[in-house]
């Protein structure tokens, strides 16, 4: 690190404009896409970068953390297998951005400065079939993070069929992550004491929640519908996760489902599991403790959907993979640096094939030892297995179902964002208009949303990226509505190009207005 920082700062004193890349043109559309939805003044990151301000402020941090990949945080190593909507810089970004930090970080023209976008934590796949939602708890996240699972009644009189599932945080900013659960047995009770609540294990895994991730949709076009049952009267239990810091603040998530429509036809049903599981290892204080685990003769061919690797705040690495009756492997996930607050289900690009008779496994190793940050003994203590996050997990959930001939060839990534599409589809708008365009006092904007309910953020921004106002936040509207930006509001406004930003039912516009 000390390394990466020193070259970084040599390079930028020496370094010239060669490479031409500059903020305006280059860099900052990368870093609306890639770091703004986490970093923007309402996000779960500790600082914005929304504008050329805000980003060569933290410009030495920055390097250093995509040079190693810690930011944006997205664990699996690709190169090792890939999967759908992945959160990681490809190649070429990571070197256009890096090379632009290492050369002098020019601005270029703001005129050429895209819009920042706007952030909202609305639901954008509408309202659903099912909502449940957590009372209002509030966090007791001093200097620990806070971990708590809150079991909620389904009040499901009929099993249904999930296509999609939508977490959505009552308080965005901290909201680090949550996992939703359905236990069948609805035994699994709410554990808000200790702060150390890391799930229900008798319970199967749906999905996660993690900030500017897309809602879970499964695919259900015409080729291949698939879905997972939720059974009558279940409990959904939500394993909440509140960063240090968050101490005293307020937050209510809640999770909408939306199911196929009855009588379900032609849905395939996903199976969740944690196939993988090993209960039975010791981690001794200062050490680096490997652990494996397998399961043998899988009965039937299966296709894997997606894969949630499992640990907690010891965890090291960990690797999973198949062997089938050749010996060959099947690769599955590697993490190479195993980060207990970005965890998540990640959904392959192609369905994985396992042939029946195969193996599964997993390798990985645990850091008990004080170089370990996230450990949570100082001086280092034995810790075993065990349901708190103190306690250790060694486990891989799968999303799995029956295979069937062509099931490798679907292409996930396209087939689920055809999906949210789906959703979306009829919530173009057919216009956003401001009149009078340019503006010498007060500008009207027009949004023209879908039939029925609608969610609207929308703020307006100066050429530098610098947020002038928010004009609404999170509004629900049913089928249009106006809002005003009077340009004579608070000191003066200079004359110039402004940008007004829109994110209507999840969906990112922009204009621009120009003030006489
Ligand atoms: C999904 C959310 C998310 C995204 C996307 C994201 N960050 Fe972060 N970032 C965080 C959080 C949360 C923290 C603070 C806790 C931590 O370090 O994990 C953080 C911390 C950082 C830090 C300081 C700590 C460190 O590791 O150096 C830097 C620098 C940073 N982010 C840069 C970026 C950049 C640059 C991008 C885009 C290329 C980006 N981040 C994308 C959530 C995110």
């Amino acid at each position: 690190m000390k390394r990466a920082l020193l070259l970084f700062l040599a390079v930028s004193i020496i370094g010239s404009n060669s490479f031409g890349q500059t903020y305006a043109d280059d860099v900052a559309q990368l870093v609306f896409d890639n770091c703004a939805s986490c970093h923007n003044p309402d996000g779960i990151a500790p600082f914005s970068l929304m504008n050329y301000q805000d980003v060569t402020a933290n410009s030495a941090q920055i390097y250093d953390a995509i040079a190693q990949d810690r930011m944006p945080p997205w664990p699996p190593n690709e190169n090792y297998k890939e999967f759908s909507h992945s959160r990681a810089l490809e190649g070429q970004e990571k070197t256009m951005i890096l090379d632009w930090l290492s050369n002098g970080m020019p601005e270029g023209d703001p005129n050429n400065t895209p819009a920042p976008p706007v952030f909202d934590s609305g639901a954008i796949l509408g309202a659903g079939d099912l909502e449940v939602q957590i009372p209002t708890y509030t966090s007791k996240a001093t200097s620990f993070d806070d971990y708590v699972c809150f079991s909620l009644p389904s009040n499901l009189a009929q099993g249904r069929t999930i296509k999609a599932m939508e977490v959505v945080p009552g308080n965005a900013p901290i909201v680090h992550h949550a996992l939703v659960y359905i236990d069948e047995s609805a035994t699994y009770a709410t554990d808000t004491v200790g702060g150390d609540c890391a799930g229900p294990t008798n319970a199967k895994l749906v999905g996660g929640y993690t900030p500017g991730a897309t809602p879970l949709v499964f695919p259900n076009g015409s080729g291949l519908k698939l879905g997972m049952d939720l059974p009558a009267n279940s409990n959904i239990v939500l394993a909440m996760h509140y960063p240090a810091g968050s101490n005293g603040m307020k937050d209510s998530t809640k999770v909408i489902f939306h199911f196929y429509d009855e009588p379900v036809s032609g849905v395939r049903e996903i199976s969740a599991e944690p196939i993988l599981q090993n209960w039975s290892f010791t981690l001794p204080p200062e050490q680096i403790t490997e652990v494996s685990a397998s399961y043998s003769n899988i009965p039937i061919d299966v296709s894997i959907l997606s894969i949630f690797p499992h640990m907690h705040l010891l965890g090291d690495q960990i690797k999973s993979y198949g062997l089938d009756t050749n010996n060959d492997t099947i690769r599955m996930i590697d993490i190479p640096h195993w980060d207990f607050e970005w965890q998540d289900f990640y959904m392959f690009k192609n369905m994985v094939k396992i042939p029946a008779n195969s193996t599964l496994h997993a390798d990985g190793a645990f850091n008990n030892t004080a170089a370990n940050d996230h450990n949570p003994n100082n001086p280092a203590i034995t810790v075993y297995p065990g349901l708190n996050t103190t306690d250790e997990m060694f486990l891989v959930y799968f999303h799995y179902l029956a295979y069937e001939q062509g099931d490798e060839n679907y292409n996930i990534e396209d087939l689920t964002s055809l999906s949210v599409e789906s959703y979306l589809d009829n919530t173009l708008p057919s216009t956003i208009s401001v009149f009078p365009n340019p503006v010498n006092e007060v500008a009207t904007v027009s949004i023209q949303g879908k039939q029925g309910d609608n969610i609207l953020s929308a703020s307006v921004y100066d050429i530098q990226g610098r947020k002038i106002e928010t004009l609404a936040q999170g509004l629900h509207f049913t089928n249009q509505t106006e809002l005003t930006w009077n340009t004579t509001n608070g000191s003066g406004l200079k004359s110039g190009v402004y940008y007004l930003s829109i994110r209507l039912n999840g969906v990112l516009y922009d204009q621009k207005i120009v003030k006489n």
